[in-house]
């Protein structure tokens, strides 16, 4: 299986299981059908909504006789837990969940801190301005997390190269992962260049265009009819999702694709075995639109310090 290798010598499997939108009346039954296909990385989050049945399927995996060293388990602070205060009991309410003494990631969910009974802000005072609670705070907080042996590593989502170098001036323990949205028609070269340069280990998460994401709208692109991407499909006799993922692992990165459906669950899998050719990567970077499926309006309430160009700094 193709790993990403950690500065201490760890390995996170490049493929893993994307937890989001999975309901959790199936979530047990996915992540269970995803370790018996091969998948040791299971990327989850406390916002998913599904970390007790993620759990479940852990135990269940383990019972069966999987060790706990052999899989690499991800989870995220929400946007309601920055204060240095609340990160830790925040990683140990997920690990709880997740029947798990440790994560091997802890994530930074999104650069957005919201108040402390706020799930999703409505108004711009659910929202407390990064000026006022900046991400290196919050990050001291999870650095104590590795401290205490809570998670092996420690990393951040949805950031931004500025944030990032923001971050890197007063980290101990830099951010070692920066999970973004990527696939082809978001590609992100300068970020990820960035991250190579900076030791950051990258995922992508979205990678098959996130059409079952909330909000989407008729009219907006739909990734997986692509015909460019279909024309390379249909060269390798694999499917649209596979080409996607095998994408995505050639650019160095993890990939996250989330799937409920068996037979999708183990296609994408085996997307590992495709390689594509230098005309198939030429041919998909030439589909950079720089799109972003999940476009981060959500947090962008009118009033706050919240905007498209300050979330994104472009
Ligand atoms: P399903 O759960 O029914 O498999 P992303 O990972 O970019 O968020 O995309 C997830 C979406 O892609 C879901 O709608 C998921 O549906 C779908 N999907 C996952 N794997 C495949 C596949 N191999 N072929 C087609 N659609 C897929």
């Amino acid at each position: 299986m193709q790993a990403l290798r950690f500065s201490n010598g760890d390995t996170m499997p490049q493929t893993g299981l994307g937890t989001w939108k999975i309901e959790p009346k199936h979530t047990r039954e996915a992540v269970l059908q995803a370790i018996h296909a091969g998948y040791r990385h299971i990327d989850c989050a406390f916002a998913y909504g599904n970390e007790r049945e993620v759990g479940q399927a852990l135990a269940a995996a383990m019972a069966e006789g999987i060790a706990r060293s052999e899989l690499w388990v991800t989870s995220k602070l929400w946007n309601n837990a920055h204060h240095p205060d609340q990160v830790r009991p925040a990683l140990e309410a997920s690990c709880k969940k997740l029947g798990l003494d440790y994560l091997d990631l802890y994530l930074i969910h999104w650069p957005v801190v919201q108040k402390e009974h706020v799930m999703r802000p409505s108004q711009a005072s659910d929202l407390i301005s990064l000026k006022e609670l900046p991400l290196s705070k919050t990050w001291g907080a999870l650095e104590a997390c590795v401290d205490a042996g809570l998670t092996r590593h420690i990393g951040v989502a949805n950031l931004s190269v500025a944030k990032l170098q923001g971050l890197l001036k007063t980290a101990r323990i830099k951010p070692e992962m920066d999970q973004v949205e990527l696939h082809p028609y978001l590609q992100q070269d300068a970020l990820l260049a960035f991250c190579r340069e900076n030791g950051i280990n990258v995922t992508a998460y979205s990678p098959l265009g996130s059409g079952d994401r909330p909000g989407a709208k008729a009219g907006d692109p739909v990734l997986l009819k692509e015909p460019v991407l279909q024309a390379v499909a249909d060269r390798h006799g694999a499917s649209p999702a596979q080409v996607l993922i095998a994408w995505a692992l050639k650019r160095g990165t993890a990939v996250i694709p989330k799937s409920a459906n068996p037979e999708h669950i183990r296609q994408n899998f085996q997307a590992q075995d495709l390689q594509l050719s230098a005309q198939d990567m030429a041919d998909l970077a030439a589909l950079d639109r720089g799109h972003r499926m999940i476009s981060g309006d959500l947090w962008c309430v009118a009033g706050s310090d919240y905007t498209l160009a300050t979330l994104w700094d472009e």
